[in-house]
């Protein structure tokens, strides 16, 4: 690979989604879209937009808004289908992603077991953990956490040896948070139903970079959130799919907003769910932080979504082949194998807090996540290879300069 600054030009200009970065507003060299995107113009419109509904119509908005905010949650799910490989009636947009699991595992879960993975993000633990005591079953045994053999990733293998009759869930990421490991989502969700379980996916870091086929691989239900690579703005509402199949459940945490829309202004003391994946919505949702979603989503469908994982897997290959020349003091955590990696590199550093620092101290916004891993995420509409090119410049300075010593993490960091 030609790792040349003249190199990195020539791929930018025969890039195709190069010229989608003028519609964003990014501080510095963002390398940061992991973990929260930034705005583009797009988002910025429909959010004026609704704000302006809201000056003019005040409580109009909910039927005269365009479209109306009655029903915003399940136009915005009809876009996103195609995003996650689904039916328009499977996904909405609601809660958070936290809360999302909560509800999904709540009304999923029966009184088995459950199978995840030693390196989720925290939060998916605490939610299945708190659903299965809830139940009155002790999770040190109800929660089966299949170990990673090497500290980043974890074999399929290993989950599906996991897997038995008492399992209920496996509930898995698409893509590991830290390392960036991408799992194949199709062969999980077959070992699960083999085992009569059904298969979960928290896919937030995949919706928006990497494109998803859920209905047809027969995933039972997922959680995702919209502030990473959708672009969404900080506290996006987060969205969810629930299969087809599966709509005769009742949603464990009902609430007004998931009533059956035609009847919900009857005020009945009775609940009926909507028919569909809007079941799953509990109150009242955040207009004004879902507007920016739509504006986001045409981006993102201007662009096209096999355009963007394909762009991704370009520049990703192209961060870990200049790392792996110029930054010979750094690991790379991720997967080489294009199948196996999400959106992000994981460059792996005895100083990475230090690291990370020095770095944003030169406008490269980069992060950290404890031990020694620094996130570099080249997302994709709006990362160049030039500017890959540069934070691996910055990168090495720092590195040869020794500007990252004896900075020591602080606990009120958010990074
Ligand atoms: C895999 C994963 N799940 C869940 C969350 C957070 O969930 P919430 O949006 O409810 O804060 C994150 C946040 O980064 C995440 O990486």
């Amino acid at each position: 690979m030609d790792t040349s600054r003249a190199g990195a030009r020539e791929r930018d200009a025969a890039d195709p989604l190069a010229a989608f970065a003028d519609r964003f507003d990014v501080p510095g060299l963002y390398m940061d879209g992991n973990s929260l995107g930034p705005i583009s113009q797009d988002a910025e419109r429909t959010l004026d937009r609704v704000r302006e509904e809201w000056r003019e119509r005040a409580i109009g908005g909910w039927t005269d808004g365009d479209p109306p905010w009655f029903e915003y949650a399940e136009a915005l799910g009809d876009r996103l289908a195609p995003l996650v490989g689904a039916d328009s009636s499977e996904v909405v947009v609601a809660n958070s992603t936290t809360v999302n699991i909560h509800t999904l595992i709540d009304t999923f879960l029966e009184d088995g077991t459950v199978v995840v993975n030693e390196l989720d993000f925290p939060t998916d633990h605490y939610a299945i953990r708190a659903q299965l005591r809830r139940r009155g079953l002790d999770p040190d045994e109800h929660l089966v956490v299949v170990e990673s053999r090497d500290g980043r990733t974890i074999d399929a293998d290993d989950v599906i040896d996991a897997l038995s009759e008492d399992v209920d869930v496996l509930f898995m990421p698409s893509v590991l948070y830290r390392s960036g490991q991408l799992f194949d989502l199709e062969r999980l969700t077959s070992a699960a139903h083999d085992h009569g379980a059904l298969a979960g996916f928290d896919l937030a870091h995949s919706v928006g970079v990497v494109d998803h086929a859920l209905g047809e691989i027969g995933v039972d239900f997922a959680v995702w959130c919209h502030y990473k690579y959708c672009n969404a703005g900080p506290g996006a509402p987060a969205g969810l799919y629930v299969a087809e199949r599966h709509f005769d459940r009742r949603p464990a945490l009902p609430g007004w907003w998931g009533h059956e829309k035609e009847t919900q202004f009857e005020l009945r003391q009775t609940y009926t769910p909507a028919p569909d994946a809007g079941a799953y919505q509990i109150g009242t949702p955040p207009v004004l932080a879902m507007a920016p979603l739509e504006g986001a989503l045409e981006t993102i469908e201007a662009a096209g979504i096999e355009a963007i994982r394909e762009n991704s897997l370009e520049l990703t290959e192209y961060l870990i082949s200049l790392a792996d020349e110029r930054l010979p003091e750094c690991t790379v955590g991720t997967p080489r194998e294009p199948a196996r990696r999400g959106g992000h590199v994981a460059l792996e550093h005895p100083d990475a807090y230090g690291v990370c620092h020095a770095l944003k101290e030169r406008d490269v916004v980069v992060d950290f996540r404890p031990p020694n891993v620094i996130r570099v995420c080249p997302s994709p509409l709006y990362t160049s290879f030039e500017d890959v090119y540069r934070v691996v410049e910055e990168f090495v300075e720092v590195l040869e300069e020794g500007e990252y010593e004896g900075i020591e993490p602080k606990d009120a960091d958010v990074t």
